[in-house]
């Protein structure tokens, strides 16, 4: 989709859709009185995310106005300008419209913050938007006929309006581009998406974008003493792999570190899961893709950092060499795991991957996990469960959640939980404990085994990898939620 400004008043725009947003109360005169005036207050108030569509009856110079409720300006934030967007791009494809114009909405002010709205910011969240509400996966149906892609948004400034707005708009074309590439990735089933799928995934990322890649197979994971990955990988038919690709070799730069979990198909292993919902766990490569969502953003941004975005990849499988509940396994950094359930298979990979990517001494290392079905418990499906050894970097991702609405709540990581994970026969077990108490937070204290001295920080975002409710500007299915969150993380890191 191409994204324009342009300076116009509103009553000259040509195009087939006109779209305003109206704060309630505050904006309590509508737009167009020639054609508004006849409505009734209670057809459309303003009230948050609500939708009233007219027809102008060739009296204006644009053929339908679509007016977006805003809510009330104490309740105001930057994520009601993306689902105007998005809102917009999603009427639009409803016409099947080429195109669609979208009005900059006056704000003032953000909800909790005495701070003016950078207007730069907002012409951003309105492209991000406009780009992701126009994803659609299409690819696995036979005819295409239904489907509508929307070529065009403008998005209106009038004439006193400042501000880099192209610059805002590349960044948000970037970003949500970015996003809905790990949602594209990521909607391919397991029998496409397998460990060599991703590997080759991300190769062709690499050259796209001029990374360095190494892919590890399972002879070269053999060979580096990865059991942890290894056992995960004995009930699959298909090898596993460890994907590292680096942006940047300036070694005058700092360096970071995403570390995504990649497990294609989790069936649990030999500690099945029930049947009801497995269908699901072919998104628990989100972790995965997201590293690789990330390394894309961040490369296109040419964010001033070095980065190294590594997953290892493989199924969770219950084939006849399957990993059993109480197998000990010598992870890369010589630490002893029983394996006490089998679908806590997340924290094994991960365990040997933090280890590598932790001995290249990164300034932090943030990882992505579908880990735990006990943070949706806990969290729902609004926040992201953050877990880190180090305030200062929590402190930038809680910020940078709240600016791309990618929301995360800190969790605790107290030594109770960690001795909680001491193992009878090995150094340290799978879980936590014989129920779900706490199970997200001893799931992240594992993790932290295995990060050495590095300042980590994990993300369990098994509760926001799918959407599963209307959402004004994500369709239902893969989300990609977590890039724009860890790219405006890396920012914040390096702005300070
Ligand atoms: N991939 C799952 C976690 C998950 C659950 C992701 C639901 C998305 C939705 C993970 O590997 C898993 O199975 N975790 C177990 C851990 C338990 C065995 C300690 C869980 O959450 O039940
Ligand atoms: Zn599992
Ligand atoms: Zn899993």
């Amino acid at each position: 989709m191409q994204v324009n400004v342009k300076k116009n008043e509103l009553k000259d725009v040509k195009d087939e859709i006109l779209a305003v947003a109206v704060m309630q109360e505050k904006d309590s005169a509508l737009p167009f009185p020639e054609i508004t005036k006849n409505m009734r207050k209670e057809e459309f108030e303003g009230k948050s995310g609500q939708i009233y569509t007219i027809d102008t009856q060739n009296k204006l110079s644009f053929k339908k106005l679509l007016l977006f409720g805003l809510g009330e300006e104490k309740d105001f934030d930057l994520d009601y300008i993306r689902r105007f967007a998005g809102t917009s791009v999603k009427y639009a494809i409803s016409l099947k419209s080429d195109s669609v114009s979208i009005a900059i909405p006056r704000i003032s002010k953000a909800k909790n913050t005495n701070s003016s709205i950078n207007s730069n910011d907002v012409v951003q969240a309105l492209a991000e938007g406009a780009v992701l509400a126009n994803y659609k996966c299409i690819k696995f149906k036979s005819k295409k006929d239904d489907y509508f892609e929307v070529k065009t948004a403008n998005i209106i400034a009038n004439a006193n309006e400042s501000g880099d707005f192209e610059n805002a708009i590349k960044r948000a074309s970037i970003l949500a581009n970015a996003q809905n590439y790990v949602r594209d990735v990521n909607e391919n089933p397991a029998n496409i998406a397998t460990p060599q799928m991703l590997a080759q995934t991300a190769r062709d990322l690499a050259k796209k974008n001029n990374l360095s890649i190494t892919v590890f197979e399972k002879d070269d994971i053999k060979k580096m003493k990865m059991n942890a990955i290894l056992g995960v990988n004995q009930g699959s038919a298909l090898p596993p792999v460890l994907a590292i690709l680096e942006y940047n070799k300036d070694k005058k730069l700092p360096l970071y570190a995403v570390v995504g979990k990649g497990i294609t198909f989790d069936s649990g292993g030999i500690s099945l899961k029930p049947s009801k919902g497995m269908q699901e766990m072919k998104y628990d490569k989100t972790g995965a893709v997201s590293a690789l969502g990330i390394i894309k953003a961040v490369s296109e941004l040419k964010l001033p950092i070095r980065l190294i975005a590594a997953f290892a990849a493989t199924e969770n499988m219950p084939g006849g060499n399957a990993q059993k509940p109480g197998d000990i396994v010598t992870a890369y950094n010589g630490k002893t795991i029983e394996v006490l359930n089998t679908d806590a298979e997340g924290r094994l990979i991960l365990a040997d991957t933090l280890a590598y990517v932790a001995e290249k001494k990164p300034e932090a290392m943030i990882d992505l996990a579908t880990l735990t079905g006990a943070i949706i418990v806990s969290l729902g499906r609004n926040r992201i469960g953050l877990f880190s050894n180090d305030d200062k970097l929590a402190n930038a991702i809680y910020g940078a959640g709240q600016k791309t609405f990618e929301r995360v709540w800190r969790m605790p990581l107290d030594k109770e939980y960690v001795e909680m994970n001491k193992a009878d026969f090995a150094d340290i077990k799978n879980i936590g404990s014989e129920g779900s108490e706490g199970g997200s937070i001893t799931a992240a204290a594992f993790l932290q085994e295995f990060v050495g001295d590095c300042k980590w920080a994990h993300l369990d975002i098994a509760g926001v990898d799918m959407i599963v409710e209307k959402h004004a500007y994500l369709d239902k299915g893969a989300s990609g939620i977590g890039v724009r969150l860890v790219v405006e993380t890396l920012e914040n890191l390096i702005r300070k």
